[in-house]
């Protein structure tokens, strides 16, 4: 007991048994179900935790003590434009969808790309990938990533040739690219309930997720399982926006919509996957479209916080994405 004051005093909160109301039996069963950092405490429900056991007055101890200790409470305007001073980015390595999305992916928020087969989403995943481990001067965080691949199409040949272009050591970039492919939906949900002491170990300051929705497309098939669909990516969406927000880390999404052959050029054109519950949470959404030339495409900001609209063009090589050329658009 007179330890765990001692880490009060010190503000130094690193164990979940360091919080008063827990002790061992209780921090076992916390970790049990997935929260074994107090950030993911702190942004729990009373209701997640009683799902381990926990009486409903003791988990509303649990969460309240673990706000204080990282101090998350009501704050004032003024309070929430100095947290999001606090706001990183990350360079897409491409100058002009650094432009559209305001400098790059965003921390503690969701950035989805979607859009149709072999528009690129999968190719930006790996770049964001090696880019996030780039210094802030070079557009990083010096941070790692964590990667959820559901589709087994993470291939570290391209990362490879990506840390080259960047000028970086693969060695090194492939240690801090932390994997686990996603086998099912609930395998999908599970890995990320449970990687908030991962997060926290590596640095993870970007969460990828590609593609969100696969899994959930292909086992919730036909409309009696439609809202259960829903109900489940809208939760798994909430963990992700939380450990997001917990650790100011980025979080990267992708979804794949058919694109309507009458529409092609309309961002209307796609049939959201994901249905809206995706829409809503998201907080940044880029849309990608094959564009005439073999390896070109068209991003286009289709909802932003406080982007306006917009469109940007890029190229895939076998260095990664780039910008285009002049000499690109020509030959297309
Ligand atoms: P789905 O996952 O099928 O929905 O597609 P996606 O949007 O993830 O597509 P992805 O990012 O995998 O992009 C595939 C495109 O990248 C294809 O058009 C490939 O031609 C291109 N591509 C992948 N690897 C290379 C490479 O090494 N060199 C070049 N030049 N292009 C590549
Ligand atoms: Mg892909």
């Amino acid at each position: 007991m007179a330890q765990k004051e001692k880490a009060r005093e010190k503000k130094t909160f690193l164990e979940i048994e360091d919080l008063p109301s827990v002790g061992q039996v209780t921090a076992e069963k916390l970790r049990e179900i997935g929260y074994s950092t107090v950030e993911a405490l702190a942004t729990a429900t009373v209701a997640e935790l009683a799902a381990a056991g926990i009486g409903e007055k003791k988990a509303a101890e649990i969460i309240a003590a673990a706000r204080q200790a990282i101090e998350i409470s009501w704050v004032t305007a003024k309070d929430l434009a100095s947290l999001r001073v606090n706001v990183g980015r990350i360079t897409t390595g491409c100058k002009q969808l650094d432009a559209l999305i305001g400098g790059g992916v965003e921390t503690q928020s969701i950035t989805e790309f979607y859009g149709e087969f072999g528009s690129g989403k999968s190719q930006l995943c790996h770049q964001l990938a090696v880019c996030v481990q780039l210094p802030p001067e070079a557009g990083g965080l010096n941070g790692s990533a964590l990667y959820i691949d559901t589709e087994n199409t993470f291939r570290t040949e391209r990362i490879e040739k990506i840390a080259k272009r960047f000028g970086l050591d693969f060695d090194e970039v492939s240690r801090r690219i932390v994997y686990a492919e996603a086998y099912t939906s609930d395998h999908q949900m599970l890995l990320l309930e449970k990687s908030d002491k991962v997060i926290k170990e590596n640095n993870v300051r970007l969460i990828i997720i590609d593609s969100l929705t696969s899994h959930f497309r292909s086992e919730y098939i036909g409309r009696q399982t439609l809202a259960e669909r829903q109900q489940k990516l809208n939760k798994h969406l909430h963990k992700l926006i939380r450990l997001a927000r917990a650790f100011n880390a980025a979080a990267v999404v992708t979804n794949q919509v058919m694109a309507r052959p009458d529409e092609f050029f309309s961002t209307a054109a796609v049939s959201p996957v994901g249905g809206h519950i995706v829409g809503h949470t998201s907080h940044t959404r880029v849309f990608l479209r094959k564009s005439v030339g073999r390896n070109i495409r068209i991003a286009r900001l289709v909802s932003s916080p406080y982007l306006p609209e917009g469109e940007a063009v890029f190229k895939i090589t076998e260095n990664g994405v780039e910008d285009v050329e002049e000499d690109d658009l020509k030959s297309r």
